[in-house]
């Protein structure tokens, strides 16, 4: 059995127990509004303000759940976008019973370039993003100027970008578009290097990783993107 197909397995032998369905669904947010809307309302998911972390990719949550338990005065958004995916997370995440953390199936790419408020964001995570070496897949990587764009866009003043990956050349590519979109590198410690899944195997392999945080350009120093 190939590991997609496990996972969906997994994922329909999980969401078989009424259970898990109840614990995920008190976790996940993002449905449409009444007038089939989608709205992207964090403090509205939460009914607090604190300060909000965002990882994109979550997996299964190993990293997030993680840090919810570790800081429960923040709040933490896992965005994942296959439903299979989805759901083993959403399950773990209501089960856990962490009152800080949500649950959003989207692509982030959307998410952080439009559907995300101005400024809401303090701390984006992003763990083994993946590479997509092939030309004709590249149009599932997540980094592009755009996607860049939107994370300044949402950050707050000082927030910052945890960034890593196992792919030297891609990793590359990632710290250049972060840096070409005004964000300023500041450390080569990221607290998901080997807290996230993949991370944790990578470092069991022996495998060498690559990571970044890197602080949101200030108002003035943003590049303009269009006329
Ligand atoms: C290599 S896995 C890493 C997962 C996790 N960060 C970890 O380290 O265990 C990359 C994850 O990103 C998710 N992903 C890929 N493109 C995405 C997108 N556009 N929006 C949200 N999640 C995405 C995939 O579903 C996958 O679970």
């Amino acid at each position: 059995m190939g590991p997609i197909m496990g996972r969906m397995r997994k994922a329909t032998r999980l969401w078989s127990d009424p259970e898990s369905r109840i614990a995920a669904r008190h976790v996940m947010v993002g449905q449409e509004d009444s007038r089939g809307v989608f709205r992207a309302a964090p403090r509205e998911w939460f009914g607090r303000y604190a300060p909000l972390e965002v990882e994109i990719g979550a997996g299964k949550g190993a990293f997030i759940l993680e840090r919810a338990r570790s800081f429960a005065t923040r709040d933490f958004l896992a965005v994942e976008l296959p439903l299979s995916v989805v759901r083993v997370l959403a399950a773990r995440a209501g089960r856990s019973g962490l009152p800080n953390i949500r649950v959003l199936q989207a692509d982030a790419r959307s998410l952080v370039g439009f559907l995300l408020p101005e400024s809401t964001v303090s701390v984006y995570h992003v763990y083994y993003p993946d590479p997509w070496p092939k030309a004709r897949h590249a149009k599932h990587r997540l980094f592009s100027p755009h996607f860049v764009a939107g994370l300044a866009r949402t950050l707050v003043e000082r927030g910052v970008v945890y960034v890593a990956s196992d792919v030297k050349p891609w990793a590359e590519h990632i710290f250049s578009a972060l840096e070409l979109g005004g964000f300023v590198a500041e450390s080569e410690q990221v607290p998901g290097i080997v807290a996230a899944g993949f991370g944790r195997k990578y470092a069991a392999q022996g495998r060498p990783l690559f990571a970044r945080a890197f602080r949101r350009p200030s108002a003035a120093r943003r590049p303009s993107h269009g006329p």
